[in-house]
């Protein structure tokens, strides 16, 4: 379906928690929420992605929080991957849990995943994440790799002065495996919005540590700038929401895990979903997409307009 500015919205991202094994400084506040009860079941997940297909979406993504923090993750995967008309189900995940699930994620249907990693050295994951084992995520993308959920990306958040000096590190991880590195500018939205100037860096920053990197164009998908090592197998994308604003190329729409449709990630409204069925929610739906905004009014001087937490909204 074609919102009001002529972008055709064909992605839908379908939080299904905001519980998350981890406690990322940018993302999640310090305490422990609990709110398993406000959450969609799966039946109701099932019926929203249908009513966002009959409108046009053919891409799911399910975010979360961590998606596999919920015990019906499979039941859900299936459920959504078996709607005709989809033609990508694809997962974020912050890789903790999933050397477990890689494989049944792949049989429920899942094509590939994202995995969210911000450093490769096992001190700095327990600090940027208040706890969490860098291993664990480590033998998350081996065990996505030989499930076959691929191409995986790996979604690095820049930080100034506390993962900038990895961005090296990071890069080279696409010379020989095929795996798309893309580095993201941090946002100023939820826990981050009133981080100090020094630690939002540009996507530029990428260029100027690996100036050996070749832009690839022909690449492109829609909100990345893609890049490659020369002769690497993995590319590399850089994803500038600050410096380089995408919403022209915006095409989706997002649910969080109560069940509140989001047209924009930073604007405050929310359409609600949860008890709606058939015409009335293909309705709701429909609103949404008419609702999205031309563009966020986001800098470093005005932080997201939405009031919730990233791991309330899935990214
Ligand atoms: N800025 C940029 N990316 C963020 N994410 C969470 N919070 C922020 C922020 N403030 C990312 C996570 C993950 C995705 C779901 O959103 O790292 O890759
Ligand atoms: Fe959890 Fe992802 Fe937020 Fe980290 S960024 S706390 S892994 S939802």
């Amino acid at each position: 379906m074609q919102d009001t500015t002529g972008r055709t919205i064909r992605y839908l991202r379908l939080s299904v928690t905001d519980r998350c094994n981890l406690r990322c400084r940018y993302c999640a506040p310090g305490a422990v929420s609990h709110t398993a009860a406000t959450e969609l079941t799966a039946a109701q997940i099932e019926e929203i992605a249908a009513a966002a297909i009959a409108l046009g979406m053919d891409k799911i993504r399910i975010t979360g929080g961590e998606p596999l923090m919920r015990p019906d993750i499979l039941d859900i995967c299936r459920r959504v991957a078996a709607l005709p008309g989809l033609n990508e189900l694809c997962m974020t995940t912050n890789g903790i849990l999933l050397a477990d699930y890689a494989e049944e994620l792949r049989k429920a249907g899942v094509n590939r995943v994202n995995i969210s990693l911000d450093t490769l050295d096992a001190d700095k994951f327990r600090t940027f994440t208040r706890g969490g084992e860098l291993a664990d995520v480590l033998r998350g993308i081996e065990a996505a790799e030989a499930a076959g959920l691929t191409p995986i990306k790996l979604n690095v958040v820049l930080m100034g002065g506390e993962n900038d000096d990895e961005i090296s590190a990071f890069v080279a991880l696409t010379r020989d495996r095929p795996i798309n590195v893309r580095f993201i500018e941090l946002m100023p939205i939820g826990e981050s919005a009133d981080w100090p100037a020094e630690r939002f860096i540009s996507g530029d920053a990428v260029l100027s540590a690996c100036p050996e990197l070749q832009s690839n164009p022909q690449d492109g998908d829609g909100v990345a700038r893609i890049y490659r090592l020369p002769g690497g197998v993995g590319k590399v994308g850089l994803i500038s929401p600050m410096s380089r604003h995408f919403c022209a190329r915006c095409n989706r729409i997002r649910v969080t895990a109560d069940g509140k449709l989001k047209p924009c990630l930073h604007s405050e409204q929310e359409i609600t979903l949860q008890g709606l069925h058939g015409e009335a929610l293909a309705d709701a739906l429909r609103a949404g997409i008419a609702a999205k905004p031309k563009a966020h009014n986001m800098d470093a001087n005005h932080p997201s307009e939405s009031r919730r937490n990233m791991h309330q909204i899935g990214g």
